[in-house]
């Protein structure tokens, strides 16, 4: 593929092999030096016109451990509070000559625009669209899962086969529900959505996962509880569900947490808000893995720039000292 723009366009095959290239990848980090020559005079832009933090920093930090040369590009402060469209300003940036550019945008389907328009050649990678998707999110949760679930050896060129995923909270607005309902789907897991009625999409019985209401009853029964945020920025301010309400029936404390089977573990895509759909002694507790997400959302994005852009370059060139 040239582009990444859903995580529903990837087959179990090519997921399997971008969590097995992540692996590869997560190895540099222990190197004294953590960069690999792979994307040498290779360009990427990383255009961000919605907020973000990790997903921001980690595409960064993963392109340059790549050694590629990186523009980033916030829209605040830019000619786009002036009224430049979306189709100038990338072709602002082709005229500069980048190989690929990373993508976050509020309106869902920004990405698949720019891929399918004409209006650039650069490989597109999605970095959250709208309520649509977010591809290396789910990567990243998958990789978390794999590695803590399967074990980080065992599990190459393994799936998530009878994995059971719960997913709890704002499913409604959530790209990462979306995109993890369709990349653990693809990878075996069985996935059971949990929201309160009002943040369930319209036609979610078409998705490949369960529903229910009821959080008690569905975690013990799971390998994995992973929290949403409630986007109060995407909704109108008279659907704001009260934060004593919500946490009482679908917030994650420390006696919910006590629900889960002893091996089960706590998962976030950040940012938490600590307090409303997880406390804090779950967000600080060791089956927490929302810090590891965001250490494995580098070795997945190394692994998605190489896989597009890196030819038949070897991922990972090994020394002796790692091979014995
Ligand atoms: N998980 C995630 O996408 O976080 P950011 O919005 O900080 O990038």
């Amino acid at each position: 593929q040239r582009h990444l723009i859903s995580a529903a366009d990837l087959t179990r095959d090519d997921a399997v092999l971008i969590l097995d290239t992540a692996e590869e990848m997560s190895r540099v980090a222990d190197r004294p030096i953590k960069k690999l020559p792979t994307l040498r005079g290779r360009t990427v832009v990383n255009l961000f016109f919605e907020d973000s933090t990790r997903t921001r920093i980690s595409f960064e930090a993963a392109e340059k451990r790549l050694s590629a040369d990186v523009i980033n590009f916030s829209a605040k402060g830019s000619s786009v509070s002036k009224g430049e469209s979306l189709k100038d300003t990338a072709q602002t940036l082709e005229a500069m000559g980048v190989d690929a550019v990373v993508i976050r945008h509020g309106a869902s389907g920004a990405p698949y625009r720019l891929a399918n328009s004409g209006w650039i050649d650069a490989a597109v990678i999605n970095a959250g669209d709208g309520t649509h998707q977010h591809p290396t999110q789910a990567l990243l949760d998958a990789f978390t899962l794999r590695r803590r679930l399967v074990g980080r050896d065992a599990g190459l060129g393994q799936d998530l086969s009878g994995k059971r995923i719960t997913v709890v909270g704002d499913v409604l607005h959530s790209r990462v529900a979306r995109s993890n309902v369709d990349l653990l789907h693809t990878l075996g897991a069985e996935v059971t959505l949990v929201a309160p009625p009002t943040l369930v999409p319209v036609g979610v019985e078409s998705w490949p996962c369960a529903v229910s209401y009821d959080l008690d009853s569905t975690l013990p029964k799971c390998d994995a509880v992973m929290m949403l945020r409630v986007q109060r920025e995407r909704m109108n301010a008279a659907f704001f569900p009260t934060e004593r309400e919500y946490s009482r029936r679908y917030g994650l404390d420390g006696d919910r947490m006590a629900r889960l089977p002893e091996h089960a573990i706590v998962m976030h895509p950040g940012p938490m808000v600590r307090g409303m759909e997880i406390t804090a002694e779950v967000a600080d507790s060791g089956r927490c893995t929302a810090v590891e997400q965001v250490a494995n959302g580098v070795s997945i994005r190394m692994a998605v720039l190489y896989l597009l852009l890196g030819g038949n370059e070897p991922a990972v060139t090994h020394s002796r000292t790692e091979e014995k």
